[in-house]
């Protein structure tokens, strides 16, 4: 899954681009939201950084995918209507699709046209016996979902990748229970979760060598000159990702590095140097955490793998017992 699906602004955006901006520009301390650094540059950088040898995250789910399919698929049971939070990009849907027990139909979900088109024709020829039925549609709130033609046992939500984690405890607790009305009284949801570990490598997860991480956070302000006539210097502002331990998160910022005035849809912003503005923040769950988290939503946790061991965890949700 791309997040670019999660959070694509779609064509409608630039006056709330403009208002979000001015907003949290204007603010104390500053922020940009995160889902704003998923424009196509910022997609194909995120690509990119799934691929660095420091960030784990992509590779430990896969290879959790592929070793306890067998137990996913029992667990989620036959002929199960999937459900993905934005458009599945490869290896982990198809992952998912052709391990599961003769899943009848899929549906991925998300506001890019674009986006649902080019995910469902990657899908369709490699799995011709799955209904392809894409939803145009936010997944923050509850969603119809379309109906398959053969009535499926029940609804499989797929969220990977720890997105979920990008999103502050009450948002996430709210898309949580969104998922909950989407996936009925029998219903299941598979969601990715990275975990609470040694901070150095989840550090360094965020801050590869290679500096595709630094480019992908800078590019929001690239975005902002083109779409905002912005006049942010990109050599005047430092990527900056750090754990902080307390909140058991990533909190990634843009540092000016000098004092400096900007300006923003004819707006003038003055930053002294090391003032920051917050862009995104990674949480980490534990298991107790995030069991906490779900029972806000009327969730609980069925079946579960991975764990400190490996770093990143799949957990299967089922409505709480009532
Ligand atoms: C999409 N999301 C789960 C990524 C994360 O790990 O928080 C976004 C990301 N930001 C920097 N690197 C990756």
């Amino acid at each position: 899954m791309t997040p670019a699906a999660v959070f694509a602004p779609g064509p409608a955006a630039d006056p709330v681009l403009r208002a979000d901006v001015l907003a949290g520009l204007s603010a104390r301390p500053r922020r940009l939201p995160s889902k704003y650094l998923y424009d196509d540059r910022g997609s194909a950088l995120f690509e990119a950084i799934t691929r660095q040898p420091e960030y784990y995250l992509t590779r430990v789910e896969l290879a959790l995918l592929a070793g306890h399919m067998g137990e996913i698929a029992a667990a989620a049971g036959p002929a199960v209507h999937v459900v993905e939070y934005g458009s599945g990009s490869g290896l982990k849907t198809e992952r998912l699709l052709a391990g599961l027990e003769g899943p009848l139909a899929y549906t991925p979900v998300e506001i890019s046209a674009a986006a649902l088109e080019a995910c469902v024709a990657r899908l369709r020829p490699r799995f011709p016996q799955v209904e392809m039925l894409p939803l145009r549609a936010d997944f923050t709130r509850p969603l119809r979902l379309p109906r398959p033609r053969r009535a499926p046992a029940r609804t499989l939500v797929f969220f990977p990748g720890s997105t979920l984690g990008n999103f502050a405890a009450d948002e996430a607790v709210a898309l949580l229970a969104a998922m909950a009305g989407t996936i009925g009284d029998t219903g299941m949801a598979l969601v990715g979760i990275d975990l609470v570990k040694d901070p150095a490598a989840i550090e360094a997860a965020y801050n590869d060598a290679a500096g595709v991480t630094a480019a992908f956070t800078l590019n929001l302000l690239a975005r902002l000159n083109r779409e905002l006539d912005a006049d942010f210097d990109l050599d005047g502002f430092a990527h900056q990702a750090r754990y902080v331990a307390e909140r058991e998160r990533i909190e990634t910022r843009l540092v000016s590095l000098r004092p400096q005035r900007v300006h923003v849809a004819g707006h003038a912003f003055d930053f002294a140097a090391g003032e920051a503005i917050e862009v995104e923040y990674s949480h980490k769950y534990r298991d107790a955490g995030f069991a906490a988290l779900a029972a806000r939503a009327g969730l609980e946790v069925a079946a579960g793998w991975g764990g400190e061991p490996e770093g990143f965890g799949l957990r299967l949700l089922r409505q709480a017992a009532r």
